[in-house]
């Protein structure tokens, strides 16, 4: 019955309420699985569910093998078996192999002897291996292991014990039965393996139909509830699983750490959430499989584009970490327990404990376990393993400009000029989807791209670069000479038939390439080939895009899981390193490309542990909103910590149009991503900083002459990291291990070592900003030199929109370049600016790495790397790389000889003594000559640091010498 007039009004004003009060856009939450809706993932849960009612009485039933266990050259092997319910005289045999590395890493593998004996059956007829996937190693790791042959060990009473690492100061206490691992350092316990007994191989079992089970007969196997085990169908899709169930988990403990960081990517915090429900916590796993989410939201431990699974666990003074080498499907479950280390201390000194449980659908069990003791340690130890960030071109981490998209070679033409006029600094324009012929790559629209090298020509004219994208699917149409190569090559991702997999994507009908098949890499390499790929010029470069893979019609818009790679694996078993063989391919075909080889610049979308070898990773289709500026700067720190510094976010947020006053908030922040990227939807409105009015204008100008005068300091932070792993830009917990109170600080954050503390504003109107300082650490504001000491408390710093919240920590000296120009390339023999800010002591260090920003000379000695200390009123200017002193190869020599003309033209001390008062000029000792340079100085007030500066002291930079205060 029709309910009258005040019914409708009130549905209308309740749906409009509901309009408002609704998100404009959310992630469709019904395209993605939750954890109950992943087989695997439901079952492990339940498992721990099941130990967790059990408590005391849960067992785990798996057992060291006291006689199978051989201890020899710093790996310990063994057989653990697995016991099968209800049937005590059966087992399942799993070798296991435990490596003690020399790096100090411990290396736990485990694998299932039928499988590796390819003593199964597979279901449906399907080709795919029938071993678990144990080549993730070869993709992501790049160090050999190299076992300490000096760890030693012995077992005894159901208990192997290992001592291993730096002065064996580090232990592992093997517990056969039931199987664990209790890693100590220093006889401190600090990392357990399945000490919950959460391990769990789901081995190999042949399908017993319920109708060849006799009546009343117990189910074979585990008796459980087996509907996920053979067959899986999500979102109308159905995967067939010819393999059966074949996860594995297990539990890692840190006890006495409240903090774990890490496993990136997500839209969430840095210092990691609970999973299992509760106030302020998550109710689902971290999950880690990499996936294109459209307009994913924030806060969430929804999956997201890319996945590294190495996680840290802190608490003052001590960090450690385990790294999950598995490439399928993974989740993590994090759990804190409050413990006290005192039972007599009354609550005072109450300690948590961080369980984290881990699940991957496939594949072997590969633990890496890391014992600090600081986080520079193990993201060191962690970086040895898996590889440092590549140290990229110059240009790549100036300002790049893209769009979706630049309509023309004419339109790419005015965008370059247009930034001109503004006088903003820029390296690269971008070219997304639309420059091809129908999103067939390697060709170029030959209407709206009628002359790719003229268009590259101009560019160049101000040593600007031109990035253009490329993605793993190649259309499906005839007469493209790319996929019929692909076809007859038989270099594409194959069904669960053994064809050729055909999906949907920004073409249409589409093949995707496989990585996996060296074959393949070698034909992409030939596709780069100048003369293959005509229109590309040498500062041509590339953005790998979609290489999750994205499949717009597939499951969870990716790839069916029983689809075959090379060599017959299934994509399950490597979903996650996917991403990652695709960008090595590009890599490897800029490498391929040039003669002389330059540095390859590649953006990926998706990546793995190991990625930041082959380039930058960025945070995906993010929206033009405040929360998701806010958001950016936890993720790249998640990154930076993870091994993968060289991150950023689309600036200006990529769905949506951002105000002016969000649009200059996101430049300000972004000029401190390490990747500095505008970037916009096809739908949005041209967003050119340029196009903007004064203010918004003149303060992105601004921005962008900050990052470009920082340049240096940013470069020797990127060269840091290519040797260190360290991150670029450092969390609070990172520089101050100790300082318990900032261990969740993640909207502040240090740039590599130069002590410069950045806050970006990430609200709307904001006129300050809250900003925490560590006890004892003293500060000097970046523009006014106002000097702010720390307490271990917030301050409030001033932060109108023209203002960046940037605060110099005391003790350092950063290198600049002040001279504004058009890009970077055009800095190159710009004379330096230093700023040294002097601690109360009077002192401060810094270092600064220069090469030609271009080639791998630097491999052969051509680099420039100065130590600068301050100390007894002198500047020193000293080589960090005594060893090259001695090289005299050309490249080196040229090198030097070249940059012999580049100076310092200007130092700047901040915190200047008061003794200098009246001090006229200094002496400026080189090359064993003197002379005298003229010094200024200013006495501080109202709160200011004094402060002295020294024109011209003519000194070169990549020379030895002294300035005499
Ligand atoms: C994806 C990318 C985005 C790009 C678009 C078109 O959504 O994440 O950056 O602009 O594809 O290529």
């Amino acid at each position: 019955m029709f309910c009258g007039q005040g019914w409708a009004q009130s549905l209308f004003a309740s749906v409009l309420i509901l309009c408002l009060l609704r998100p404009a856009v959310t992630v469709k939450h019904e395209n993605f699985k939750t954890c109950e809706q992943s087989g695997f993932c439901k079952r492990n849960r339940a498992y721990a569910d099941r130990a967790a009612t059990l408590g005391q009485s849960w067992s785990s039933p798996y057992t060291l093998v006291s006689d199978s266990i051989k201890i020899k050259s710093g790996h310990v092997t063994g057989t653990v078996l697995k016991s099968l319910k209800g049937d005590t005289a059966e087992s399942v045999r799993l070798p296991i192999k435990i490596t003690f590395l020399q790096s100090g890493v411990a290396r736990v593998t485990v694998d299932e002897l039928k499988r590796q004996q390819k003593d199964i059956e597979l279901r449906h007829g399907s080709s795919a291996r029938k071993e678990r996937y144990n080549e993730a190693s070869l993709w992501a790791l790049v160090a050999e292991d190299k076992p300490d042959t000096s760890a030693n060990g012995e077992s005894l009473n159901q208990e192997t014990s290992v001592n291993y690492g730096p002065q064996n100061r580090y232990r592992a206490v093997i517990n056969h039965k039931p199987f664990s691992i209790n890693f100590f350092r220093d006889d401190e316990l600090h990392v357990k393996l399945n000490s919950n007994g959460l391990l769990n191989m789901e081995h190999w079992r042949a399908k017993v139909d319920k109708a060849e089970q006799m009546e009343g007969e117990e189910p074979k196997g585990e008796g459980e509830d087996e509907s996920t085990w053979w067959e899986e169908t999500f979102g109308g899709n159905t995967d067939t699983k010819p393999k059966g169930p074949e996860s594995v988990g297990m539990d890692i403990t840190f006890p006495g750490y409240e903090y774990v960081y890490g496993i990136p990517g997500h839209a969430s915090s840095l210092s990691l959430k609970q999973t299992r429900g509760g106030s302020g916590n998550y109710d689902q796993p971290y999950r880690l499989y990499n996936s294109d989410v459209f307009e994913y939201e924030m806060d969430s431990p929804m999956t997201l584009y890319g996945s590294i699974p190495f996680m840290q666990a802190h608490r003052g003074d001590s960090t450690v970490g385990v790294f999950w080498l598995n490439a399928a499907e993974t989740w993590v479950d994090i759990v804190k327990r409050k413990v006290s280390s005192n039972p007599l201390s009354l609550g005072i000194g109450g300690t948590s404990d961080t369980e984290t449980h881990w699940f991957s659908e496939s594949g072997l069990l590969d633990v890496f376990v890391f014992l600090g003791p600081t986080p520079k340690d193990v993201i060191e130890q962690y970086s040895e393993l898996t590889g440092y960030t590549q140290l990229p071109q110059q240009f790549a981490i100036g300002h790049h400009q893209c769009r979706w998209n630049y309509v023309s070679d004419e339109d790419v033409k005015d965008v370059d000029k247009k930034f001109d006029r503004a006088d903003m600094p820029y390296d690269v324009i971008w070219l997304d989807i639309e420059y091809t012929d129908g999103k067939k790559y390697f060709t170029w629209d030959s209407h709206t791209f009628p002359d790719p090298l003229g268009m590259q020509k101009q560019l160049d004219d101000h040593e600007r670069k031109l990035v253009i994208i490329i993605d793993p699917h190649i259309k499906n149409e005839d007469n493209y000479p790319v996929v019929s190569e692909l076809k007859s090559k038989s270099l594409g991702i194959k069904d669960k038939n053994n064809n050729l997999f055909e999906g949907w994507c920004w073409p249409g009908s589409s093949h995707w390439i496989d990585c996996f098949n060296p074959a393949a890499i070698e034909w992409w390499k030939s596709l780069f080939a100048y003369k293959s790929f005509t229109g590309t010029a040498p500062n041509t470069f590339l953005w790998n895009d979609m290489n999750e893979p994205s499949v717009f019609n597939g499951p969870e818009t990716t790839m069916p899981k029983d689809n075959i790679h090379y060599d017959n694996w299934e994509h399950r078993d490597l979903h996650n390193i996917n991403g990652m063989t695709f960008v090595k391919a590009t890599y490897d075909a800029l490498i391929h490309r040039d003669s002389p080889v330059r540095r390859p610049f590649v953006l990926t979308r998706s990546y793995y542990a190991g990625s930041q070898r082959f380039g930058a990773m960025w945070t995906g289709d993010n929206l033009a909103q405040w929360s998701h500026l806010a958001a950016s700067i936890p993720m790249i720190l998640t990154h930076n910590i993870a091994g993968f510094p060289f991150s950023g976010a689309d600036v200006g947020g990529f769905f949506g149009n951002p105000s002016p006053e969000l649009l200059t908030r996101w430049y300000q922040a972004g000029a401190f991503y390490p990747f500095y990227r505008a970037h916009a939807h096809i739908d949005t409105r041209r967003r050119e900083p340029y196009l903007l009015d004064d203010p918004y204008k003149e303060i992105i100008t601004q921005a962008l002459r900050l990052r470009y005068a920082l340049l240096p300091a940013w470069y020797t932070a990127f060269h840091a990291a290519s040797i260190s792993g360290a991150p670029i830009l450092q969390p609070h917990y990172y520089a101050h291990p100790s300082d318990e109170a900032g261990f969740a600080l993640e909207d502040q954050f240090y740039v590599g070592s130069t002590g410069l503390l950045v806050k970006p504003v990430v609200t709307e109107s904001a006129e300050t900003v809250s900003i925490y300082l560590p006890p004892n650490e003293l500060y000097y504001d970046y523009s006014t030199y106002s000097i702010h000491h720390g307490t271990g408390r917030t301050t409030t710093l001033a932060a109108p929109l023209s203002k960046i919240p940037i605060l110099m920590q005391a003790g350092h000296i950063i290198p600049r370049k002040d001279r504004p120009r058009r890009s970077s390339g055009l800095m190159r023999y710009d004379p330096y600016t230093l700023l040294i800010t002097l601690s109360p002591n009077a002192t401060a260090e810094g270092t600064l790495y220069i090469d030609d920003g271009e080639s791998y000379n630097y491999e052969e000695g051509a680099f420039i790397h100065r130590y600068f200390s301050f100390s007894e009123n002198t500047l020193t200017s000293t080589d960090i790389d005594d060893a090259m002193q001695s090289n005299k190869g050309k490249k080196r020599r040229d090198y030097l000889n070249l940059m012999d003309q580049v100076r310092v033209e200007k130092i700047v001390v901040v915190g200047a003594p008061r003794e200098w008062v009246g001090k006229k000029s200094v002496k400026v000792v080189e090359d064993g000559e003197e002379r005298s340079v003229e010094l200024g100085f200013t006495r501080g007030s109202g709160g200011r640091a004094s402060w002295a500066v020294v024109r011209d002291p003519g000194v070169r930079v990549g020379r030895g010498w002294r300035v005499e205060f």
